[in-house]
């Protein structure tokens, strides 16, 4: 009889993207997802380059802060002094050669000196509708129909960023994919009376500090306690820890989207995540996934 995983691949289509270091570990999981089914699952997905796509048609896509970084809207002095820090720290953060505990002091800074440029931007809250319309943030190809067939099966769904929630809010308001079933926990700009961004809601989230995160909100994986079987999505090692704050973890589907950095990064993903996708622009995996449980 044909496995489970043989069918997902079968229905997937696209065996080339698809890296799994242990079939036999990966069958189980999905057995244990699908005879357990809706009512035991939740999905924990990364937003940036995870829900959305990094790249179309040979161009980079926005992540939540590059909407900012490039926007017309913004200021020129802004979008130059973003570009620095950008330039700087995203190869620390995809540096293979450095472990996470030297990376974060680094993406601390990185974080602490953009919420300070865009608080001294005055980045308006009537802006950022606007910003996101004209952006190049794309969710990834049916990412929109897995969020509304979980949202059907009353499956919840955390998107858990270490982007910008108010903007990542707007993305999923302008896709209509901001579904009951989702629930968001990111960093949030914070506004004064007349609109102006003055500060960011603590603690700061950062890629690297997940399940911290996730230890730090407990109403949320309380609630959702005889769930005990999630999918976790994410395009950085970060993400491994969203799924901490579950209670009594059963089946794990911890997929992990390999973007960018794909011949460096790919055996530090194949050893942590149980699938990996090498740059798969679409939703297509979990949509078979979501669709054999639900
Ligand atoms: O892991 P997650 O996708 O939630 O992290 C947000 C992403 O936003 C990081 O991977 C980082 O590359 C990006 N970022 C950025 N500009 C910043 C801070 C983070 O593009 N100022």
């Amino acid at each position: 009889m044909a496995s489970i995983l043989q069918k997902v691949l079968q229905e997937y289509g696209n065996k080339d993207k698809c890296k799994i270091q242990d079939p036999t570990k990966v069958e189980a999981i999905l057995q244990k997802l699908v005879n357990d089914g809706p009512s035991k699952l939740q999905v924990i997905t990364d937003f940036d380059f995870t829900l959305s796509r990094f790249h179309k048609d040979g161009e980079r896509c926005d992540s939540c802060h590059g909407i900012l970084d490039h926007s017309p809207l913004m200021p020129d002095s802004f979008r130059e002094k973003a570009k620095a820090l950008y330039q700087k720290y995203y190869y620390i953060e995809l540096d293979h050669k450095m472990t996470v505990e030297e990376k974060i002091p680094h993406m601390i800074t990185w974080y602490r000196e953009s919420h300070n440029l865009l608080i001294e931007a005055q980045v308006s809250k009537q802006k950022i509708q606007e910003m996101v319309i004209s952006s190049r943030a794309l969710l990834r190809d049916s990412a929109v129909n897995v969020l509304s067939n979980l949202n059907d099966h009353k499956v919840p769904v955390l998107i858990f960023s270490a982007g910008v929630g108010n903007i990542l809010e707007e993305v999923l308001h302008r896709e209509k994919a901001f579904f009951p079933n989702v629930e968001v926990i990111s960093n949030y700009m914070l506004f004064n009376e007349t609109g102006e961004c003055t500060s960011f809601k603590e603690p700061l989230i950062h890629m690297f500090n997940k399940n911290e995160t996730a230890l730090d909100s407990p109403d949320y994986f309380q609630h959702l306690k005889h769930r005990h079987n999630a999918l976790v999505l994410g395009d950085s090692i970060g993400d491994l820890d969203m799924g901490s704050g579950i209670h009594n973890p059963g089946a794990l589907l911890r997929v992990g989207f390999l973007n960018d950095k794909i011949d460096e990064r790919m055996d530090s993903f194949i050893n942590n995540f149980d699938v990996v996708l090498v740059d798969d622009q679409s939703f297509d995996f979990v949509n078979v996934v979501s669709r054999l449980v639900c």
